[in-house]
Parts: structure tokens; sequence; C-alpha cells
């Protein structure tokens, strides 16, 4: 898929005032400085359309980006960020649930996992939150500019093996990439592309 047009239009804590344009949207989740923000500029071909720093905790709300005038990526705060204070934390911060559970635009959401660290329970309990509450979802592996293609193959393995002990019945699709050298661009570009598609051809959509 080219991108044309990628635009900011509104940041918010509060999934209700969202925008409310019927049209589809797909929503980057994972822990802080995993490297949502820069997913988006490296997707949209932007050095700034984002946020990004390599202190944890940059992006504190929720961000719409519309692309090609016709759908949304929405860049999210991380979890698992040990700043935020005890009170709010409650594991995973209410307004992101919020936005989880309400946002009936959102067609899937991807949860970003460092390649470098094998599975974490923080993830994998997000993971289970989305599933339980039926969000679609897929995984984006980031930062596999810093480790080896065997080490890759591995860390994917371990990442299947336990979700599957984690009673998932088979792994989400999942894509490999390198914000610093446009690794799996094409290839996250043409999933959403495809789930566009879908929805824009079929006249009963539910968005
Ligand atoms: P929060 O907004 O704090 O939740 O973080 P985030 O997940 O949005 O991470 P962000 O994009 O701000 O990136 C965090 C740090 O990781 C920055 O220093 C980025 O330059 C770096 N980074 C992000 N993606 C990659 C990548 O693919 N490769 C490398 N080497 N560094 C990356
Ligand atoms: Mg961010």
């Amino acid at each position: 898929m080219k991108i044309n047009t990628a635009e900011f239009v509104v940041s918010n804590s509060d999934a209700s005032k969202c925008p409310n344009e019927p049209i589809p949207e797909y929503a980057f989740i994972g822990r802080s400085n995993v490297g949502k923000s820069s997913l988006i500029n490296m997707l949209t071909n932007q050095k700034y359309l984002a946020k990004t720093s390599s202190k944890p905790g940059k992006t504190q709300l929720i961000n719409h980006f519309k692309i090609n005038l016709n759908w949304y990526l929405v860049d999210l705060p991380g979890y698992g960020y040990a700043k935020v204070s005890k009170k709010t934390k409650s594991t995973f911060q209410k307004f992101i649930t919020d936005y989880f559970d309400k946002r009936r635009q959102l067609v899937s959401a991807f949860v970003l996992i460092d390649i470098r660290h094998e599975a974490q329970k923080i993830d994998l309990e997000f993971m289970q939150y989305l599933g339980e509450s039926a969000v679609p979802f897929a995984i984006i592996f980031t930062k596999a500019d810093k480790v080896g293609k065997q080490k890759i193959a591995s860390l994917v393995a371990d990442y299947r093996k336990k979700m599957l002990a984690d009673n998932w019945e088979e792994m989400p699709p999942y894509f490999v990439t390198s914000s610093e050298h446009k690794t799996g661009r094409e290839e996250v570009l043409d999933y959403i592309d495809e789930i566009n598609k879908d929805i824009f051809q079929n006249q009963n959509n539910p968005i």
C-alpha cells in the first residue's frame, strides 16, 4: 500500500472523545519504549509525525493519525512503565482498557514486542485481555536490527510455545520489523490494506 497522506488529528485521554467517523483504525500497544511511535513514523515515512524518545513513557495519550484520508493509525501510551503512579497503573491504565473495550472503529490491534526479550508475563497478560475482550490482534516484533536472524527465529518460537501454553489455539499473525532499517514495512501495510479492502467493499460493515 502506498501512503499518500499521514496527518496528526487529535490526542486525548478519553476513548469516548476519539474521532467519531465510521472508518477503520489500527492501534499500536505494547510496553513503554518498545517502539510504537517509531513504527508509526516508519510506516508513514515521516520522521517526526509521532513523538519518540529513548526514555520510556513518552506517549501519554491516545493519538489519532489519519492515513490516506480514510483510515487511522493510533499511537497509545505504553504499559508496564514503573514511573506511572501505582494508583493510576493498575497493570493497564483505565483509559487504555476503555479504548479497547469501547472503540467500535478498532478493527485490529497490534501488540508490539521487543524481539530482544523472551516472552514476558505482562505482554502475555495483555494478549489474554484482548482475547477476553474479543479484540482481534496481530503481533509486531520490533528492533529486529538489534539481533541476528537465528535469534529472531528462536525468540518467535519461544513466543509461540508460551502462547500455546496459555491456551491460545495458534499464534496470531505476526511481523518482524525494524524501524531503523524499515524492515517489515510492506508486510504490515499490506496486512492493513487487505483488511481495509474487505471493510470498504462491505456495504453492511458494522463500523
Ligand atoms: P512510549 O511512548 O514511551 O510507550 O515508547 P514507544 O513504544 O512509543 O517507543 P519509541 O518509538 O519512542 O522508541 C523508544 C526508543 O527505541 C527510541 O530511542 C527509538 O529510537 C528506539 N527504537 C524504536 N524502534 C527501533 C528499532 O526498530 N530499532 C532500534 N535500534 N531502535 C528503535
Ligand atoms: Mg510512544
